[in-house]
């Protein structure tokens, strides 16, 4: 990192007077930098819209309005529904697209520094992915062309501009994008009032209930920056009325470093139905679910039983710290207030503090009848683990007082051998969370994009880690949280676009800092 990078990265560039002189970075290939305003002939789109990122005032806590980034959306073609609104949200719309759908999204940069979107856990040709440097600058517009072939499921959209995805998203700048087909169609999942949708993320405000991000503290970049009170879709802490009646879940993490243990009071259990890529085999019945930045999970929690009047709370349950991340020496360092931990105060809420998310509040009405299918879908026959193949080895570490993925960090156009593969081909690949004699070490959320991948193995790390009990591997996933210590096998067919795509930690500190590769499909 250079020093522009550094100043960049910490959100200091307009702080100090560089933002006059900063060109565009010099990484960027020629011919990237305008934008796209035209797109392949004979993409006729089913669904259109205009998606603007733009600075907005809402209001979260009593008095002050917060200064947030937001997205808001208009439907230029295709059914008026695509987009719901979250009312009192600085959230994004949430886009309501089917499998087969043709989508065509306008994105207009508002903004007061470049942007691009990502639809993550979407299977999109490479022109459509988002990638950094696709970025476009302030006042103007980037055109999206992509055709869903994702099954029905929870999938989100956020900036992913070089180094300032952390920063755009932590400012507001997220939505979900749910998928729609007729195999989940099939089965008369609870919906309208009875689908609750929950995005969990953490933040901190100053006295004026301004978004207070890291002060420039290096100790904070290093471990994930952790707000100190939990928002869900913007909330703090809110309560919903609901029947008393089964209702379906879906939760995001969207926050920037925050994991969650997630369970429901009253020792209702967590009825998993969902991941990454939508409906899992079977139904799985947890009593904690462990959700990492960028992961989803698809819940039904059924109310029926309960007296009108009755509170059940969403809760993130107690776990040791140091399970998620530990700061070793350095971490020692900024906890007294030296250098590392200097000009910028530590969240008060540490990973792994027991909080509160929202409550749901049932009313007499009672719900229609519904009986939870014992299966719900059946993927899997379209999948088999593969042991024939080489496994690429990807060793997540910290050197160089940075965190890299096969000992390398991000470079806008750089590709490893390693990192190619041919287009619908399938790999393994092997997260290895290596523990490091400094002491530094983290539970990395590691995503890829493009295809959902499959979890064929987990191993080693310590069996006494708090996260564990909650984790589901099951289905497919997009986004797979490697403990310390832990080997997770993967096994992804690579999508059938060719292109640049990236993988990367889901802890967006880490991913703005270099944790993150591109990989190529040739
Ligand atoms: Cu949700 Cu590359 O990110
Ligand atoms: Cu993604
Ligand atoms: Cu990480």
């Amino acid at each position: 990192m250079n020093r522009r990078d550094l100043l960049r990265l910490l959100g200091l560039s307009t702080l100090v007077g560089f933002a006059g002189c900063e060109g565009p970075p010099a990484d960027l290939p020629p011919g990237v930098v305008s934008p796209q305003t035209t797109t392949g002939d004979g993409f006729v789109p089913d669904v259109e819209l205009v998606l603007t990122a733009a600075a907005d005032e809402v209001a979260v806590l009593p008095g002050d309005l917060t200064r947030v980034w937001r997205f808001t959306g208009r439907v230029l073609k295709g059914p008026a529904d695509t987009l719901q609104t979250l009312p009192g949200s600085y959230l994004g719309p949430v886009i309501r697209l089917r499998r087969g759908q043709k989508v065509r999204v306008r994105f207009a940069n508002q903004l007061v520094e470049d942007s691009i979107v990502h639809w993550h856990g979407l299977d999109v040709p490479e022109s459509a992915d988002g990638h950094p440097r696709l970025a476009v600058g302030p006042g103007q517009e980037y055109v999206y062309d992509f055709e869903v072939t994702n099954r029905a499921g929870t999938y989100w959209y956020h900036p992913h501009p070089h180094m300032r995805t952390g920063a755009q998203v932590y400012q507001g700048l997220a939505g979900l994008l749910l998928v729609q087909d007729s195999e989940e169609d099939a089965l008369a999942l609870p919906s309208g009032e009875a689908e609750l949708l929950c995005v969990l993320q953490d933040r901190r405000f100053d006295a004026r209930n301004q978004l207070v991000f890291h002060g420039g503290s290096m100790m904070e970049m290093m471990n994930g920056f952790l707000g100190d009170r939990v928002l869900v879709n913007g909330q703090p802490q809110p309560t919903t009325e609901v029947d008393a009646a089964w209702h379906r879940v879906r939760l995001l993490n969207g926050s920037n470093a925050r994991i969650y243990k997630l369970a429901w009071s009253r020792d209702l259990p967590m009825i998993v139905t969902g991941g990454d890529g939508g409906l899992l085999e079977h139904p799985l019945r947890q009593e904690a679910l462990t959700l990492a930045p960028g992961q989803r999970a698809d819940l039904l929690l059924d109310l029926t039983a309960l007296a009108p009047g009755t509170e059940v709370h969403l809760e993130s349950q107690a776990f040791v710290e140091a399970d998620a991340s530990a700061g070793g020496m350095m971490g020692m360092m900024g906890r007294r207030g030296g250098m590392m931990g200097g000009m910028g105060a530590r969240s008060t809420v540490p990973n792994g503090a027991p909080l509160r998310a929202m409550t749901l509040r049932t009313r007499a009405r009672k719900g229609p009848v519904f009986r939870l299918p014992e299966r719900l879908s059946s993927f899997d026959a379209a999948w088999s683990p593969r042991a024939d193949q080489t496994v690429r080895r990807v060793p997540l570490s910290f050197q160089r007082m940075e965190w890299s993925l096969d000992s390398r960090t991000f470079a806008m156009q750089d590709v490893a051998p390693a990192e190619t593969a041919a287009a619908g081909s399938t790999r393994i690949w092997e997260f290895v969370n290596l523990t490091n004699p400094m002491g530094m070490e983290a539970a990395h959320p590691i995503h890829m994009h493009g295809r959902q991948f499959r979890v064929l193995a987990r191993t080693g790390g310590r069996a006494t880690n708090t996260l564990r009990g909650g984790l589901v591997d099951d289905g497919w996933r997009d986004t797979v949280l490697v403990l310390p210590g832990e080997t997770v096998r993967v096994q992804v067919t690579f999508t059938r676009h060719p292109g640049l795509y990236l993988y990367h930690c889901h802890i967006l500190e880490h991913e703005d800092m270099g944790m993150m590769r591109n990989f190529k499909v040739t």
